[in-house]
This record gives C-alpha cells, structure tokens and sequence, in this order.
C-alpha cells in the first residue's frame, strides 16, 4: 500500500517486495496497484530528477518486473496517472481508469523523455500516431479518450479499485503473452517512413530549439525500427543525452521558478503568506482597444461578468464588435456553443459609455491610451464612483502608479495589471503595487491572475516595472548595433536563433513603433520639446539613437502601417522583409553622423543585447523591485518570448557564469562609456566577486533590501 504519488525510493522498494510476496504466495491469484488517497502517480518528483540517484533505473526495473508477473497485475488509475506513475501502468497487464482520471507523459515539458521504457510501450499499446503526439507534446488525456486510444481496458464512474479488482478475478488463467507490452509488435501503418518524416518536421518546427521533442521522436521512431531491447537502450542513450544537455536543468528551474514567483513580498513587509484576497464577481474594463478587447475577452472566459466602457458610441461599437469576434473565435476553439460562455447575455456582458455602470462592480481595468493626465482624470472619476471596496488597476505599460493613485482618494486600491498583447492569450500579468497599495489589493490581483489562468507576478512600481525595463537597453543596444554597421535582419536573426519567438526589431514593427515614440515625447526626448543646439546623438550626457524618432517622423510605425524596420506586403500585413528604404536610411545617417560603419559579429550582437537587459535585472533585484532573480525570468518566459529552455535572462546569466558576464559587460561598457546600460551593475560586481554563487543564493548576498520607499 506504498503511495506510488511521487515515486520515491522507498515506494520502489516497497512495489518491488510486494511483488515478489505475491509471485511467492500460492493463494495469490492476481495482482491491484493503486495509488493512495484517488491518485494513482504524478510520477517522480520533479526535484529528484536531477539529482545523481534519482530512480529512473530502478523504475524500469520495476516496469519489467511487473510485466513479468506471472499472475495478471491490474492498474487501478484514479486521479492522475502521469509520467513514471503512467510507464508502470503501461507495465502492467491491465488497465482500469476512472472516468475523471488524466494520463500523460509529461517528461518532454521538463527537457526529458520517459525514461522507463514508455517510448517503446505506448507506441505497442496505442499505435506511433496517438504515441508520437503525447510523448512529445507531453498532454494530459482524459480517461474517455485513453479508452478510445486503448491505452486503457476500462473506464468507470465508480470505485476504479473495486473494478480493477473485479477484472483481476474474471483473468486470471487467462494467458498472459498478449498482455505483456514488451512483446507485441508496434501496430504498422501503411506508409510508416512517410508518416515519420512527416512528424519529424513538423515536432522540430514546434520545439524551437528545445531538444526534448526531437529525442523524443527518435526515441519513439526506435520502437518503429529495432526490437523492444534495442529500443529500450536508445531510449536510455537519448534520456542520458538530455539529462546532460543543461535544457533539463532550465526547464526544471522554469518549472520550479513559476511556483516560486507566486510567493510576494514587498519591502514594507506584506507578503502571499499573510494576505488575503477580496472576492472578484464582477469587473469593468475601461478603453477596448488593442489591450481592453483582450482583457474583456479574458474576464469572460473566466466567468466574471464584465462591464465594458468606452469614450464613446463610435468607439463603443468598434469595440464591441472587435471583442464579439474574439468571443466567437474563442468559443468555437474551446469546442463550447457561444450559449456556454454566454457572452450575449447582457448581464455576463454589457457594453455601454457611461460611467455610472460602474457602480457596483468589484474590479476595474483601465485601459485607456497610455497618457497619465488622461488616467489620472478616469481614477479621478472611479474613485468617485465605484463602491468603497472596488479594485481599481491600470494597465499602464510604465506610467507611475502612485501618480496615478494620487488622483483617488483610496490609493490602497489602485493597482497595476500589466497585461501583454494579445491579452486573451499571453499568460502574463504583471502586478504592480504602488507605495499605498494595499496588501489585500496584492492578494486580490494576484486571485484575478489565477482566475484567468494566468501566472501573476508581484513587483514594484518604478519607470516600465520589470518588464519594460529590462526591455529598454536591450532594444537600446539592438539600435546602437544598427547605428555602428549591422541591420535589423541581421540582429533579429541572431536574437531568434538564440530561441526568442521574435527578434526585437519584429517586436517593435510589431507594438508599434508609435508606442515608444510618444512615450520619449513625454519625456522630451524627441520632438519639439527638445531644446535647439542639443545634439543629435546625445541626451543628458548619455547615448542617444533618434532612429525611431526618424522612422516614425516618416510615419514608419511598424506593421500597421506596413512599414517600420521592415517592409511588409500591406498596411497590416505580417511578413517582413528587408527593405532597401532602410538601408539606404542607415547608410546616409552614418555619413550624416560620421559613423565608420563596421561588421558586427553573432557574439557581439548577443552579448550586448542580452548583457545589458541582465544587468538592468540586477539593478531591479538590488532595488527590491522584485523579490528574487525567479520572478524576472518568469516574467520573461511569459511575457516576452524568451526561450524556456534557457530558463530565463537571471538563470541564463547563472549558467554563462556571472564572472564572464561581468567582464564582458565591462568591455563593452569600455568601448561605449556613454551608455549607462553597459556599466556593471554594483550587485552583479558583487555576486562575481563573492564567487558566483549558485542562483538560488543571490538574494542573500543583498546586504539589506534597499528601500525604495
Ligand atoms: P489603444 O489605443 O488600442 O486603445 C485605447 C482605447 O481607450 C481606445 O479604444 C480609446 O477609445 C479608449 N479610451 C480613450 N479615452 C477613453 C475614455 N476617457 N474613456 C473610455 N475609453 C477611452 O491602446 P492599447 O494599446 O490598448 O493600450 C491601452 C493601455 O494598455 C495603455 O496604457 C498601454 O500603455 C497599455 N499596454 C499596451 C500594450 C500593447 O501592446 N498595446 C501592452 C501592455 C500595456
């Protein structure tokens, strides 16, 4: 009666001795494995997986010993049966599954495979098509369709236990031979070398440059091609491979990293621990443009009946049918009538352009243009409105949120949501306290994340919060780099084989390069704010690229327009293309700047891009804007693209090791002294100094948590 839920060693153990008591004891007729308290396994603890005596070796052992039983062994599968848990099921000789069980092989989410002989079994059991897809997607299957797949003999809505028991008695001295995995052959198709090479392409496509998926398919083209032990040994070869490769190691961390970043806590000493949420039954979401239409859509799904609220009828109607579409859209993708998500009921839904229907509601998102004069007169307005207890967030992308609070008279209720485009999709929410914000506003925000099905991370309020910040001198280098004699094509490229979705100038034709340029008018960057005789190049001593502002000024704002750091087939259009216009541009600014344009290596490209957004996640971690080095590459995993299988910008940096970064940084800072985004940072100084220690030790060499406030 070991608990299979984690396999530990003892569990191991503990199955093998059962076993063998009952192959010993004549009046043992038959064999039930369940798990303990309705889950059969989740498999082995992901925190054992890269230690050096985790127990794949012992597992299979015991897979084989399983199917080597000479009495008929049943699986019981009640709540989930996933990766180990699912491969010993597949060992034994029968199956039964509740009807709410879930069964899947995980491991490849984790840069693994299954490594105790379930590559070579579940492509006997249920053909190469079905096995392929959950190997190397690592999905969760319902017991209804692991019936139909015939990954299991039997579903029922009942006592599984009872059932497995009741089949163990009606086999036994049935033979066993048809039963026992190892030796069936896998199911052939009529083209098989076809359908693989097929496969192949399109598992590549979708990895990425993750490893894992790749393995995965050979693994289980092995089973196609050799006899089950010679499969077995190749799956074994492939998991040593990627137990080595350094992608396990991120994408557990990532793992790890995520339930990690749900614990906050702020300087002033609030914390995930010790709040409480307010509950949210109903929101309002204030603008539907780009970013409302997504929040809305969002909220419905989630079943929180929503207010929308637009500046006017015009707008209003764009916006409700903008945000109809996405419904539809969204309703036929999760297989539901628009009648389940009951989005043209009007008190799931309702759209309107006054601001009293915001009365009642529990929650507020602002997402009107992103201009703080503007905000400041909508939570002006809220605060008189809204009932005492209500929420009210912004979606601002960098505005400062105590400015924006201090338009209210309830600033412990205002609090930033930064959600990422497109809103309904992103998994990302970025909450934002301010210096009032209250602890229960923190908790609640971070319900409304859940709730969406979204991971929320905490941080602290300062110039484009986390995110965006750490965005700044990256996308700064990417311009520099264009200035000294390289191309957008050429640093998307080596931003994108590096395993970010979109290099950073698609990302800026992609937001807009409007965006960024009103924003650095705010500032008085750029535009006729900027007094006469300031040099072109220059801003308050530092480096300056008024680049965009020229790409802009000739009404170049990215993929809306058609054209931004690239072309694009029309106004809208989605593929880029290198445009001659461009490099013409660059080539006359260069001579207009006296800029001797030189080549720009791979190396340098990325370290310059990718070296300074670490160090701005140092600054971040020094400040206390966020509590630990997870919550910045959750943040960039979820928000921004970057690659999981390298774990994020701060494990990243960790696995380059920090002494390297350091003096990297401090060339490049060398040959660029007037660009502050290339100068170390004082606790990266640090960290390299003490030793470089492991990351899960860095915030401890933070002398105090400076407070910022
Ligand atoms: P947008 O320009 O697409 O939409 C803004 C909407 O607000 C418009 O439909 C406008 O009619 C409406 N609006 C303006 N004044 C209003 C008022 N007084 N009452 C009601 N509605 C009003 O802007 P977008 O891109 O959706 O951005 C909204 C906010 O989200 C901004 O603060 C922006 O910085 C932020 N954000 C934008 C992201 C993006 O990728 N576009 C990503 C994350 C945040």
């Amino acid at each position: 009666t070991a608990s299979l839920f984690c396999f530990s060693f003892a569990v191991l153990q503990a199955l093998e001795d059962g076993l063998e008591k009952a192959d010993a004891d004549p009046s043992v007729k038959a064999v039930m494995i369940c798990g303990e308290n309705g889950k059969f396994s989740a498999g082995a603890d992901i925190r054992g997986f890269s230690s050096p005596n985790r127990p794949v070796k012992s597992l299979a052992a015991l897979v084989s010993l399983i199917e080597s039983s000479k009495k008929p062994v049943v699986a019981a599968i009640e709540g989930v049966a996933l990766g180990g848990g699912l491969e010993v099921a597949l060992g034994c000789h029968y199956r039964v599954a509740h009807v709410k069980a879930r069964m899947g092989l995980p491991e490849v989410t984790l840069g693994l495979l299954p490594g105790a002989e379930g590559t070579q079994r579940l492509p006997r059991l249920i053909g190469v098509p079905a096995a392929l897809d959950m190997i190397t997607t690592g999905k969760h299957i319902p017991a209804t369709e692991a019936l139909k797949l015939g990954l299991v003999d039997e579903v029922v809505e009942e006592n599984t236990v009872e059932a497995a028991i009741r089949l163990a008695n009606k086999v036994i001295g049935q033979p066993l031979g048809p039963r026992r995995l190892s030796l069936k052959p896998v199911p052939k198709l009529p083209d098989m070398e076809a359908f693989l090479s097929e496969a192949r392409v399109r598992v590549k496509k979708q990895a990425q440059g993750c490893l894992a998926p790749e393995l995965c398919f050979q693994a289980v083209r092995a089973a196609t091609q050799m006899p089950f032990a010679d499969g077995v040994r190749r799956e074994r070869e492939l998991f040593m491979v990627l137990l080595s490769s350094g992608q396990a190691r991120a994408l557990q961390y990532a793992f790890l990293a995520e339930r990690a970043a749900q614990k906050w806590t702020t300087p002033g000493g609030a914390s995930w621990s010790s709040a409480t949420p307010q509950p949210v039954r109903s929101a309002a979401v204030i603008g539907l443009g780009t970013m409302g239409r997504g929040i809305v859509t969002s909220l419905v799904k989630a079943n929180i009946p929503v207010v929308a609220l637009e500046q006017d009828l015009e707008y209003l109607n764009t916006g409700r049918k903008a945000v109809m579409l996405l419904l539809e859209r969204e309703a036929t993708k999760m297989e539901l009538g628009a009648q389940t998500l009951d989005f043209h009921n009007p008190a799931r839904l309702q759209f309107t352009v006054d601001f009293d229907s915001l009365r009642d509601v529990d929650l507020v998102i602002e997402a009107v243009f992103e201009n703080m004069a503007l905000k400041k007169e909508i939570f002006h307005k809220l605060s008189r409105i809204c009932k005492p207890g209500a929420l009210l967030c912004t979606n601002t992308s960098a505005l400062n949120i105590d400015e924006i609070a201090s338009a209210t008279s309830r600033p412990q209720q205002v609090i930033g949501t930064h959600f990422f485009s497109p809103a309904h999709v992103m998994r990302l929410l970025e909450i934002i306290y301010g210096r009032h914000t209250s602890p229960t506003a923190i908790a609640t925000a971070v319900q409304l994340a859940k709730a969406l099905k979204k991971v929320g991370v905490v941080v602290g309020n300062c110039f484009g919060f986390v995110g965006n910040r750490m965005m700044f001198p990256y996308v700064q280098q990417a311009v520099f780099l264009l200035e000294e004699g390289s191309r957008p094509e050429a640093v998307d490229r080596v931003l994108e084989d590096f395993g970010f979705k979109i290099g950073p100038f698609r990302m800026s034709d992609l937001a807009g390069l409007d965006v960024g340029w009103r924003s650095r008018q705010g500032q008085g960057l750029t535009g006729p704010s900027v007094p006469a005789g300031t040099p072109a190049r220059q801003r308050q001593g530092q480096r300056y690229s008024p680049l965009p502002d020229l790409l802009c000024e000739s009404g170049r704002f990215g993929q809306k327009t058609g054209k931004g750091w690239y072309q694009y087939e029309r106004a809208g259009g989605r593929t880029a293309t290198p445009d001659p216009w461009l490099h013409n541009l660059l080539a006359q600014y260069r001579d207009t700047h006296g800029i001797e344009p030189r080549f720009i290596d791979q190396e340098e490209i990325l370290e310059r891009c990718l070296f300074s957004l670490i160090n701005e996640g140092f600054a971040i971690l020094a400040e206390g804007i966020a509590s630990g080095p997870e919550h910045l590459d959750v943040i960039y995993i979820n928000g921004y693209g970057w690659p999981k299988h390298k774990g994020g910008p701060m494990f990243y940096a960790s696995t380059v090791g920090l002494p390297r970064v350091l003096a990297k940084l401090h060339k490049y800072s060398e040959a660029h002294p007037d660009v502050p985004g290339l100068r170390p940072n004082a606790f990266l100084k640090k960290l390299a100094a003490v030793g470089n220690p492991p990351i899960k030790e860095w915030m401890s060499y933070l002398s105090q948590q400076s407070s910022r406030l």
